[in-house]
């Protein structure tokens, strides 16, 4: 969080308008960045491109392809590595051949989970002309064309994606200042004169200025940039984190459009505007392309800086190069044009041929998104600042008061003593233990925050050690960094360097962090880092990392990914038996998922900042990082009781919900809101508590196959071309469309049914209609929510104080007919809190509806595996105590139980003739324990 200005508070005060704005003027533009302004020149000069293949340095094998590119203005070498991966993925990589010092590789190691696996090409071909085809397999093929170099991947025949087919591509190879040839373009004076000048491209090479900051830039210019054109594909999304649309818009100007391209450079944003391509808290550069019938997607591994022009054309527009090569075809298309500061060309391409497929393709490379606790996905009580120990256990005890389920409480910076992280201020918080104790017996959770920012004092044994074993990041002089942040002075853990890493882990110890038990854990802010007094609100980009080998420059994206992760693995090796770490991180790169979840940082408590968190989840649901949410509701000022309880509506089907609030705004803690808001809040917690089930198989499904929970619409209805730039509506999983209603004063709204299945109200389970624009009912009780047809769905309808206390609670299956009257859907359990669920065991039943007869199977990967066997035998009691038919239009005669073994029994129905719902009561079968039936007469 950043603390707002007292002045501004007393304007607000005094004027009573809203003075909040973003200070654009606090962070660079592409121009005031040198590489930036450096490539976007030279992709508005480039003609044709200097690179060229060099023939006899082309070396083939069954699944990779090495060859030397050289630059025909330079004759600098290059080598070029292109590998066929499995599952249906290239990798692409270019480096210099000999650079005069290595450039940064080492984020490799921390952003892929293991090397990635090769396979074997059917058949790799030269032509006459040089150009090389790597026959993948019967669909998917690359060919490389030699002169320019040029990149095609193929599907059926057809260019997907290119590589080089502007000309963009530019790899400034590192030099010495003293060897650098400036080149020196024609001037025309005024009298008529011509005279030789330096060429724009050489400001800023070897030093640049930005406001009061000069960046020495030792090394000199080194950015790589690259042309990425998705071709035939009028859509692109993900690269998150940006305040904009799913859809990302163009971004060189024009009506509607953006003339700043979109950034990824970590960045602590004070009141971040909407609808901007700046760079916020996080940075992940995954892009993925969809249109009717395919998705492709393209990973640029790369931790520096790095800007993105997107430019949709029309095919008369496309590529000045492509007149010469066949596969291009002539439609509307997306060209991309990535940029970045310093480190090597290393990106994947992804063939799909879904966007699900591509999001598991990432996710075998960075890893699954980590399966949580379950209490980590449900709801999150926070504030900025829970002052004391008896605030903290008032608002425990005022949620069960009234009737409010939550599973934690948070504490802010000011718990510590004097922002000393790892430190209690014992005034306020004399027994933290005894607290949490308290919080424990209820089943609930404390979260406190541990930044790695680290206050430069004396007697303060984390700045001590870290000081001592040269733990933080360095100046170029090797001395300690230091700057301002919460404490004052401070430094920053060096956590690229792997004895801080390590040691940091060390510090989640219950004897090292005194106070704490098996029930704290951990939030991670500022980790961009943020540090007040630098440049753009962060860390000089020539500080030095690991010992002196690496400037920050070339990294600084990958740091907030290596915070979140050091403090999980530290709280996941605090106890003896291991439990699944939550650690919440504002900061994040490639590879985050594996750590926790993100939150969308600082945002406002108004209209617009919750139409944005849909846009905003959503990114972040396509850049591989399902797991995120936003501060509830809205974190700067006091929210409207409308607005909070429309806020809380929305974030119940958002997958992390966390109510935030800044410590200059009034309490809201949501039993506080006056009737009717307070029932509506209340409602909406205990519908997300029954939802919990449902929502904990999709975060399973998300650990096993990197699907989203809360989805793109597009992504379940891939060719319906209507949805393609839809994000004010979404789905939880396939089963659940939500509209949230982000508009003060509506009552209804419109909301846009997709695919061929009815669909059914949450709440009223009343058909809504079929395929199409309906405009629905939404007064403020009332969020849009809709199960499709053919789904069932588990729910939890006992109203527990919190998600501990409901593990062995019955279920009630929602059964959502299919218009062929069938149905079905699953269920994961485990024991929802340690990693015995990847030994197996778990239980997964698969229930299905059709002809009249509910029966259920395990889809268990081991299901007669002893792991599982003995989870099912343990919990075989938690059983469905209800089952709902949705569009059951007739009136049955009799509903009849046959269970497992073969008695048959009939229970109890009662079927509403209005609203076509049949409701079976207690059929007493177990959830795990499948093997019987329920056969409607
Ligand atoms: C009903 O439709 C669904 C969805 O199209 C399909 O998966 C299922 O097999 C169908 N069931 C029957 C009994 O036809």
């Amino acid at each position: 969080m950043k603390l707002r200005l007292s002045k501004v508070g007393l304007l607000v005060v005094a004027y009573g308008t809203l003075v909040s704005a973003m200070k654009f003027e606090d962070f660079k533009k592409c121009d005031q960045s040198g590489f930036c302004r450096r490539n976007r020149a030279y992709a508005d000069d480039a003609a044709s491109s200097p690179y060229a293949l060099v023939k006899d340095s082309i070396h083939t094998q069954e699944d990779r392809i090495h060859a030397d590119i050289l630059n025909t203005e330079t004759n600098i070498v290059l080598t070029l590595q292109v590998h066929v991966l499995k599952d249906n993925t290239a990798r692409v990589r270019i480096n210099e051949k000999q650079p005069i010092k290595p450039r940064y590789e080492d984020h490799v190691k921390f952003t892929l989970v293991k090397e990635p696996e090769t396979m074997k090409a059917l058949k790799t071909e030269t032509s006459d002309a040089g150009i090389i085809t790597i026959h993948m397999d019967k669909q998917r093929k690359i060919v490389i064309s030699p002169e320019p170099v040029r990149i095609e991947f193929l599907v059926n025949n057809e260019a997907a994606i290119t590589l080089n087919d502007r000309g963009f591509f530019n790899f400034e190879h590192l030099r010495t200042k003293e060897s650098h040839v400036k080149k020196m373009v024609e001037q025309k004076n005024e009298d008529g004169t011509v005279e030789m000048v330096e060429a724009e491209s050489e400001k800023d090479l070897w030093e640049e200025t930005f406001k009061t900051w000069t960046d020495p830039k030792p090394n000199g210019p080194e950015s790589i940039a690259l042309d990425i054109t998705f071709n035939g594909f009028s859509h692109v999304y993900g690269i998150p984190e940006h305040a904009s649309s799913l859809s990302l818009k163009e971004t060189r100007g024009g009506e509607g459009n953006y003339d700043e391209p979109y950034r990824l450079y970590n960045t602590d944003v004070f009141e971040y505007a909407l609808d901007s391509p700046t760079s916020l808290y996080g940075a992940v550069p995954l892009m993925i392309a969809h249109k009717k019938g395919l998705s492709a997607g393209i990973f640029w591994m790369n931790p520096s800086e790095t800007w993105i022009d997107i430019v949709k054309t029309q095919p008369e527009q496309d590529s000045k190069l492509q007149k010469i090569f066949s596969h291009t075809p002539q439609v509307p298309s997306t060209q991309t044009h990535w940029m970045s500061e310093a480190g090597v060309m290393d990106l994947f391409v992804f063939f799909g041929p879904t966007t699900k497929d591509i999001l598991r393709q990432y996710s075998l490379l960075t890893g699954p998104p980590a399966m949580p606790q379950m209490f980590a996905i449900a709801y999150h009580q926070c504030r900025w600042n829970y002052i004391n120990q008896r605030d903290v256990l008032e608002v425990d005890r005022k949620f069960d008061e009234h009737d409010m389920p939550y599973d934690v409480i948070w504490l802010d910076i000011e718990y510590t003593d004097e922002k000393k992280y790892f430190t209690w201020d014992t005034p306020k918080f004399p027994n933290p233990i005894e607290m949490e104790e308290t919080l424990d017996n209820k089943g609930r959770k404390l979260v406190t925050i541990i930044d790695p920012h680290i206050k430069r004092t004396k007697d303060y044994r984390i700045a001590d050690e870290s000081h001592q074993q040269d733990l933080f990041i360095k100046k170029p002089d090797g001395k300690d960094y230091e700057g301002w942040c919460w404490p004052g002075q401070s430094s920053w853990i060096d956590f690229v360097q792997e004895k801080s890493f390590n040691w940091w882990k060390k510090q989640f110890s219950f004897d090292l962090f005194k106070g704490t038990r098996e029930n704290v854990h951990i939030w991670n802010d500022m980790n961009e880092p943020s540090v007040f007094n630098g440049p753009e609100i962060t860390i000089q980009k020539e500080m030095m990392h690991d010992g002196g080998k690496w400037e920050h420059r070339v990294l600084h994206n990958l740091y907030a990914g290596l915070s979140h992760l050091a403090t999980a693995e530290g709280v996941q090796e605090r106890t003896a038996v291991q439990k699944r770490p939550f650690v919440l991180a504002r900061g994040f790169y490639a590879g985050t998922q594996r750590a926790g979840p993100i939150w969308t940082g600082d945002n406002i408590a108004n209209w617009e900042s919750l139409q944005y968190t849909n846009p905003m989840i959503l990114s972040n649901s396509m850049g591989g990082i399902p797991f995120s949410g936003a501060d509830v509701p809205g974190f700067f000022e006091n929210a409207t009781p409308e607005l909070l309880a429309r806020w809380y509506q929305a974030a119940t089907y958002q997958p992390f919900f966390r109510g935030h609030a800044h410590i200059d705004t009034k309490r809201r803690e949501p039993y506080l809101s006056a009737e009717p808001y307070r029932s509506i809040t209340r409602d909406t917690l205990r519908e997300r508590y029954a939802m919990l089930s449902f929502w904990y198989t999709l975060f399973f499904d998300a650990y096993k196959e990197g699907t989203p929970m809360m989805r793109p619409m597009f992504m379940e209805y891939p060719d319906d071309e209507s949805l393609f730039t839809v994000d004010d509506q979404f789905m939880v999983g396939s089963a659940v469309l939500v509209k949230p209603i982000t508009v003060e004063g509506a009552t209804s709204t419109d909301v846009y049914f997709p695919g061929e299945e009815p669909w059914y109200n949450t709440k009223t389970h009343e058909v809504v209609g079929n395929k199409g624009l309906h405009n629905v009912e939404a007064p403020l009780d009332t969020i849009p929510a809709f199960y499709q047809g053919g789904s069932i769905i588990p729910r939890r309808e006992r109203v527990r104080r919190s998600s501990p206390a409901m593990r062995l609670d019955p279920f009630t299956l929602v059964i959502a007919k299919g218009s062929n009257g069938s149905a079905s859907g699953r269920l994961y359990m485990d024991d929802e809190e340690t990693f015995s669920f990847q030994k197996g065991a778990y239980g997964h039943t698969l229930f299905e509806y059709k002809d009249d007869e509910l029966s259920c199977q395990s889809v268990h990967e081991d299901a007669t595996g002893s792991a599982a066997k003995s989870f099912i035998q343990l919990n075989k009691e938690v059983r469905v105590e209800r089952v709902q038919i949705l569009g059951q239009d007739v009136k049955p005669k009799d509903v009849q139980v046959v269970h497992r073994d073969g008695k048959t029994e009939k229970v109890e129905f009662a079927w509403d003739a209005t609203k076509k719902v049949l409701t079976v009561k207690d059929p007493k079968v177990s959830v795990l324990e499948c093997g019987w039936k329920v056969v409607v007469y």
